[in-house]
């Protein structure tokens, strides 16, 4: 719910990766994107250890939809880890921060050519395979180069996971992938296995995100299964890599428990063993979290701006971030748990607060009734758990420029991506000469 190394000293100031947070936000300014470098290198290597012990080999994909600049791409080269990008955009970031292609799958239900392209040439692991329009990219693309690509098939096995339904992406009327109840999957699977041009490295489905249940990813595991031994026994092909997606969910509040790893890992481990026909190797599980490796390593830094009291005596807080730097409680319902810096729950002053943001629309409302030690003007208001999906899906509504990310670790901080400025946004802009 919180990272790793934050914790409140004697008047209620808090500290992250060994600093103040009072500090961080007067050197940098706010809103202000902190990441927590022990949270995340505890959550990589947890996952790591966790793999490790599995009786199949194993590869950890981050997911870099979550969180993602160079400065990342570069720091997850020290483990072995891969990276899951999803856009031209995220691989030229990753090759930017110096990442391995080789250690690069490439994800998307709509990848340009030019994209399916850039891929291919920087030599990316796997592409993972969509729809039937890029399959056929593929293989003129790779009969042009008289290359062979390697891809995954993304499958849709039908999986309703109990999630938001914005980010539910498992079920049959999903917008991804190839639906196994239609046909199509088996279309998909034939036209790669003849392909002179395509090696079908085996099968991807993602049955969802903050997903806290177990049986989700042990039934979406089982369908891969059962669905590489269809075609085991159709046509003696066997996959060398299942890949289970992401989708682990995390503490944002008291109530969320998230899935007990070790289990679902060991029990998919266990069938995968089992069902892999005589003969065959064990496939690689694949796995690419992004929200549990980043998210409650992140912490947000917004500075009161103004309260104010409105008939029926609700009390507005108003911060100097909002939508832009995080969408998710205004697109999702999303709620979040904050802090003072400097005040105390027990403080007399505590009362029911509305965190509004200062974007131009109502629904801009970070934190709905929450019981805050009541915030003054130029008092820091920090929210947890931003560390996924925040800095990852800000936008530039109203010009307002995107904040910075800074990483702190052990009393030192370290920016990550410098904070937004009012020429940054006009930088893409072009003037033409008046009609009038
Ligand atoms: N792999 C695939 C194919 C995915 O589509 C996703 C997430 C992941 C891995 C990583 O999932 P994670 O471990 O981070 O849950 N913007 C939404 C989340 C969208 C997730 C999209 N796909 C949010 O803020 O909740």
């Amino acid at each position: 719910m919180t990272p790793d190394s934050l914790f409140a000293d004697d008047a209620h100031h808090l500290w992250i990766g060994g600093m103040r947070i009072a500090d961080l936000a007067s050197q940098y300014g706010t809103p202000l994107y902190v990441m927590d470098e022990t949270t995340m290198k505890n959550r990589i290597e947890s996952y790591l250890s966790l793999l490790s012990n599995l009786a199949v080999p194993t590869k950890l994909f981050y997911a870099g939809k979550a969180f993602l600049c160079t400065a990342m791409a570069q720091w997850l080269r020290r483990w072995p880890v891969g990276l899951d990008v999803v856009s031209g955009g995220e691989l030229y970031t990753a090759l930017a921060g110096g990442f391995d292609p080789e250690a690069i799958i490439f994800h998307g239900n709509v990848k340009t050519v030019e994209e399916i392209r850039y891929a291919i040439a920087a030599g990316v692991r796997y592409i993972v395979v969509d729809s039937l329009a890029e399959l056929a990219i593929i293989e003129s693309e790779g009969a042009r180069l008289d290359r062979q690509v390697q891809i995954l098939l993304r499958l849709t096995p039908g999986i309703d996971a109990h999630t938001h339904a914005f980010i539910r992406t498992g079920q049959f009327d999903s917008k991804f992938g190839f639906g196994m109840a239609d046909g199509i999957s088996d279309q998909a699977v034939s036209q790669a296995l003849s392909s002179d041009h395509i090696e079908l490295a085996g099968f991807h489905a993602h049955v969802g995100s903050q997903i806290l249940e177990e049986d989700p990813f042990l039934a979406n595991a089982q369908s891969l299964l059962d669905y590489a031994q269809l075609w085991h026994r159709r046509s003696g092909w066997w996959p060398t890599v299942l890949d289970i997606g992401g989708g682990f969910g995390v503490r944002y509040g008291p109530a969320d428990e998230p899935p007990e790893l070790t289990h679902i890992f060991h029990r998919i481990a266990e069938a995968m063993i089992a069902m892999t026909p005589k003969g065959c190797a064990v496939p690689e599980l694949a796995i690419e979290p992004g929200r549990s490796i980043v998210g409650e390593a992140g912490v947000s830094l917004y500075r009161v701006g103004a309260t104010k009291f409105v008939p029926g005596g609700k009390q507005y807080v108003a911060v100097d971030g909002g939508m832009g730097d995080n969408i998710r409680p205004a697109l999702y319902q999303a709620s979040y748990r904050a802090a003072v810096d400097g005040r105390s729950l027990d403080d007399t002053a505590s009362a029911k607060v509305t965190v509004a943001g200062r974007y131009c629309e109502s629904g801009d409302i970070l934190l709905a009734d929450v019981i805050l030690p009541t915030p003054e003007v130029h008092d820091i208001l920090v929210t947890y758990v931003t560390g996924a999906y925040n800095y990852s899906m800000a936008s530039n509504y109203n010009r307002v420029p995107r904040p910075a990310v800074v990483l702190v670790s052990e009393g030192t901080s370290q920016v990550w991506v410098e904070r937004e400025s009012w020429q940054d946004l006009t930088r893409l802009d072009r003037l033409h000469r008046s009609e009038v």
